[in-house]
């Protein structure tokens, strides 16, 4: 479930570099400002923490991993 999310949060990430971009073209700066905002939570915040969840899951098993979500 955890990568699953992390393969959308990566495919949000592209389709938002791909919207800045058409707004750098059309020179519509307020509306790319808006989307570097959602491409900033994307990548630091939200794939970030899915890397995080999914390197703990990998170093200590999932079982120790789950018992230390309680
Ligand atoms: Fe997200």
């Amino acid at each position: 479930m955890l990568q699953f999310d992390l393969n959308l949060e990566y495919e949000v990430t592209l389709q938002l570099k791909s919207a800045i971009a058409l707004c750098e073209t059309a020179q519509d700066y307020q509306s790319r400002d808006m989307l570097l905002t959602l491409l900033k939570d994307t990548e630091e915040d939200h794939a970030h923490w899915l890397e995080q969840q999914l390197g703990l899951i990998e170093k200590l098993g999932l079982q120790n991993y789950l018992q230390s979500q309680i």
